[in-house]
């Protein structure tokens, strides 16, 4: 468990999960870089900014600093001392979030936050192992259909799975330039595979 690890994947493919259970069973942190997407999209969306205005958003960022707190078992996000974590996964900020991922400026903040956390851990989001982390020990991406993801997500949100599956279909598109699988990532179909069959896919595969 001295490397890192990091696991992408399409929305709602279950990184989250997997990559808590791969970081307990390693006995590491996990990082969810979503997170600070989602809390720079609430912000902007509280201080009524335009998404698109990175300008904007980085002076809001640089006055409202957010910090990522790595636990194995869950991520808790914080501005100054309030903790957004709970505000997060609103359908709201679900529709905002691809806008502001999008913009250069927020991507090398969130990067450079991302990059000077304590190693080893397991990185889950969309670049990890493209991107921020290209010399990760290990690396997956996680795959499944539009109607599995909604399915499982409808567990999480108030809309109805037609509507969710709608929403994902639309936020892949989006995200689409910055979520694909690295050349040396392991691709895994979750459709057939359980939680736990996707943790103990990934830690059969982990290097000694
Ligand atoms: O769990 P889910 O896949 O729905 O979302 P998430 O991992 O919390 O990511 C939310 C959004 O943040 C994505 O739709 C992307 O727009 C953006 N994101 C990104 O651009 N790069 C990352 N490394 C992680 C998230």
């Amino acid at each position: 468990g001295r490397v890192i690890v990091t696991i992408d994947g399409v929305a709602a493919s279950g990184k989250s999960s997997v990559a808590s259970g791969v970081a307990r069973a390693l006995g590491v942190p996990y990082v969810s870089s979503g997170l600070l997407y989602r809390a720079a999209t609430l912000l902007a969306l509280e201080a009524g900014a335009p998404l698109d205005d990175a300008r904007a958003l980085l002076t809001h960022l640089r006055a409202h600093p957010l910090r990522l707190e790595a636990l194995a078992g869950g991520n808790r996000l914080w501005a100054g001392e309030r903790e957004l974590t709970d505000e997060l996964h609103s359908t709201r900020v679900d529709q905002g979030v691809s806008a502001v991922a999008a913009l250069p400026e927020v991507r090398a903040w969130v990067d450079a936050q991302l990059r000077a956390l304590p190693e080893p851990f397991v990185a889950e989001g969309r670049d990890m192992g493209t991107n921020v982390f290209p010399q990760a020990g290990a690396k997956f991406y996680l795959t499944a259909s539009p109607r599995v993801r909604a399915e499982r997500r409808a567990q999480e949100r108030p809309e109805d799975v037609p509507a969710i599956e709608a929403a994902l279909i639309e936020r892949d598109r989006r995200d689409r330039v910055q979520s694909a699988p690295a050349p040396d990532a392991r691709v895994i179909d979750t459709g057939p595979l359980s939680l736990e069959g996707v943790i103990g896919t990934i830690l059969a595969a982990l290097p000694a």
